[in-house]
């Protein structure tokens, strides 16, 4: 048997009984994949129920607002993602009247929506002969074929991809790439594969040369940029304030507190109050530190429980609404865990 042939009897055999793979609805099949570029399948599933049953079709999509949208998506991060797969329902429902493209070409220029997607939404909606390549993809291929090329140069993409051309079974392009990404989510795993009880044991590169732990590997390490926002928990009786998050940076359309952004540690509360000195602020307690850590940033989070002797200019720039509606509000991640010890 060859590689594609040993992979779709091992899925055949080990297959999880997801809701997206029963279906070739082109509009299911893309907002599974966009939600689970984001998060693993246990978790992608909880949001995928609440997107369909909410959003059964695109139109529904489509007419749903962009805060509505980010508030079903909250806690998956990279809103952007997000308010990308708003913009393509939209776009789709609107231009294509609701029809989604049916070409890879097609499907690849919708935005938010790259090779990795396309080639998904093209062969599981379509049977189209894309090989998808991704992360679980770059792994297994690299450990049983053992390529070294990092995965992150150009000249590795350019290998992955067409050693993965010229793998991807023709006649069953769909249950190919469902095969490989489930064989990289439980057999071939970042950590501790399970490499005993493998069909690939005796050809495996990196299994008979000890490289499970070298490959795939990697060209750069990402360099994290850190960044300190001083946050204002501003509560009048049970009101607090929101601040909407509308330049182009992290969270953007999200909800957070009014911030003061440090290049450094922010220690005194004094340094605060000047720089919010047209809001009155009054320590009520000592402040809360928070680390977030991003794709590319960390964040350094002080929260500072205050009040105001001066509402009114508060009013005019923050949103007041009340504990209890702040879930009406899409918020980040670190914003609802902190919100979690106060509440
Ligand atoms: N990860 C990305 N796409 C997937 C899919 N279709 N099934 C399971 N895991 C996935």
């Amino acid at each position: 048997m060859g590689f594609s042939e040993k992979l779709i009897v091992w899925y055949n055999e080990n297959k999880r009984d997801l809701p997206w793979r029963k279906t070739t609805d082109p509009y299911q099949i893309w907002l599974s994949e966009i939600i689970l570029q984001q998060t693993r399948v246990n978790q992608g599933l909880d949001y995928f129920n609440k997107f369909i049953k909410k959003h059964p079709d695109i139109h529904s999509l489509a007419q749903s607002s962009e805060k509505d949208v980010l508030n079903l998506w909250q806690g998956l991060g990279y809103y952007s993602r997000a308010r990308n797969l708003h913009f393509t329902a939209k776009y789709i429902s609107n231009e294509l009247n609701g029809e989604f493209p049916t070409v890879y070409n097609e499907i690849l220029n919708l935005k938010g929506v790259g090779e990795y997607t396309a080639a998904a939404i093209a062969s599981f909606a379509y049977k189209e002969v894309y090989p998808v390549v991704d992360g679980n993809v770059y792994r297994v291929l690299s450990r049983i074929f053992g390529v070294e090329y990092p995965i992150d140069s150009t000249e590795g993409k350019k290998v992955f991809k067409q050693l993965a051309t010229e793998l991807i079974d023709t006649k069953n392009p769909d249950t190919y790439n469902q095969s490989i990404m489930e064989f990289g989510a439980l057999q071939c795993t970042p950590k501790k594969p399970n490499c005993e009880d493998c069909t690939y044991l005796l050809e495996c590169f990196a299994y008979k040369n000890e490289l499970i732990t070298e490959l795939p590997k990697k060209e750069k390490k990402i360099k994290k940029r850190n960044r300190y926002f001083n946050y204002l928990v501003i509560i009048d009786e049970d009101s607090i304030y929101l601040n909407e998050r509308k330049e182009k940076d992290i969270w953007q359309g999200l909800f957070d507190f009014p911030v003061f952004e440090t290049n450094e540690p922010l220690t005194s509360f004094p340094l605060l109050e000047k720089e919010f000195s047209n809001i009155g602020l009054i320590l009520k307690n000592q402040s809360i530190e928070y680390k977030h850590i991003l794709s590319h940033q960390k964040i350094y989070a002080t929260f500072w429980l205050v009040s105001s002797n001066k509402t009114k200019n508060i009013n005019s720039k923050f949103l007041k609404t009340t504990l209890k509606e702040i879930n009406n509000y899409p918020i980040p991640k670190l914003i609802d865990n902190y919100l979690k010890t106060i509440l």
